[in-house]
């Protein structure tokens, strides 16, 4: 093979390889409008496509422009609180560090895939209406900083998997039906302030 040729093979495989990682990237971005929008929390804006949607109230991104903030505690003061079951196409918003749905008017159970969001530190959901119980999958979430969840109707024992958030400094599940005991995994939470 002629080294021109081996050469121009390199430069081709290389633009492909950036396209397709471009071409994910935007694959990623409109998955992630198509969450926001589904959730019909910022329809005042999604007809607006001048507003970036990391520009909308409550949303913060990163560098990437991936949703890493979803704070919608702010609907009460306009009184018009959110309804309904949490969408589950949240858990797909992958890069989430802090998700706060406090003090809106949520049913339903805590979804279970939300042990997908590996990346939380914050998960508020007090002040809400959910019920069920505390699923284990919150195990799962190893970089939890703070678990609020107080002031529901969460009901059925606290789950032994708790036990594995050994980052957590804050948790908070008072004024709910919780009815079982404290697990004694809750002793390798070295850094909680109770
Ligand atoms: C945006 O469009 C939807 C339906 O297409 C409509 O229900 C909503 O009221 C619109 N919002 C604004 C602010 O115009
Ligand atoms: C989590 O955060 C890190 C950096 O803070 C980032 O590189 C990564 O893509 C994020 N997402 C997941 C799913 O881990
Ligand atoms: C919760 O929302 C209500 C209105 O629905 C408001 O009066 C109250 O101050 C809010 N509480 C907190 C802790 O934000
Ligand atoms: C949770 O509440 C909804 C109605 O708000 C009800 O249909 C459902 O049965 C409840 N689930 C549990 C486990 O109590
Ligand atoms: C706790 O509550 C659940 C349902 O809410 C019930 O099935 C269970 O028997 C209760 N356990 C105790 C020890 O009261």
């Amino acid at each position: 093979m002629a080294p021109s040729i081996f050469i121009s093979i390199l430069v081709v495989a290389w633009a492909l390889c950036i396209f397709m990682h471009a071409t994910n990237m935007v694959i990623a971005l409109d998955f992630e409008a198509k969450v926001l929008q589904k959730s019909k929390w910022w329809s005042s804006y999604s007809n607006d496509t001048s507003i970036h949607r990391c520009e909308w109230r409550g949303i913060e991104c990163n560098d990437g422009r991936s949703v890493t903030e979803l704070n919608i505690n702010w609907f009460y003061i306009s009184s018009n609180l959110i309804t309904g079951t949490i969408p589950k196409e949240l858990w797909n918003l992958k890069d989430l560090f802090e998700l706060d749905l406090r003090n809106n008017t949520f049913v339903g159970p805590i979804p279970s895939a939300l042990g997908l969001l590996t990346n939380l530190s914050l998960l508020d959901l007090s002040s809400n209406e959910i019920n069920g119980s505390i699923v284990s999958e919150i195990g799962m979430l190893k970089n939890l900083l703070v678990l609020k969840l107080e002031h529901n109707k969460l009901t059925g024992p606290i789950p032994s998997s708790l036990g594995h958030l050994t980052s957590l400094r804050k948790l908070c599940l008072n004024s709910n039906q919780i009815n079982s005991s404290i697990p004694l995994e809750i002793g390798n939470m070295k850094n909680l302030g109770l």
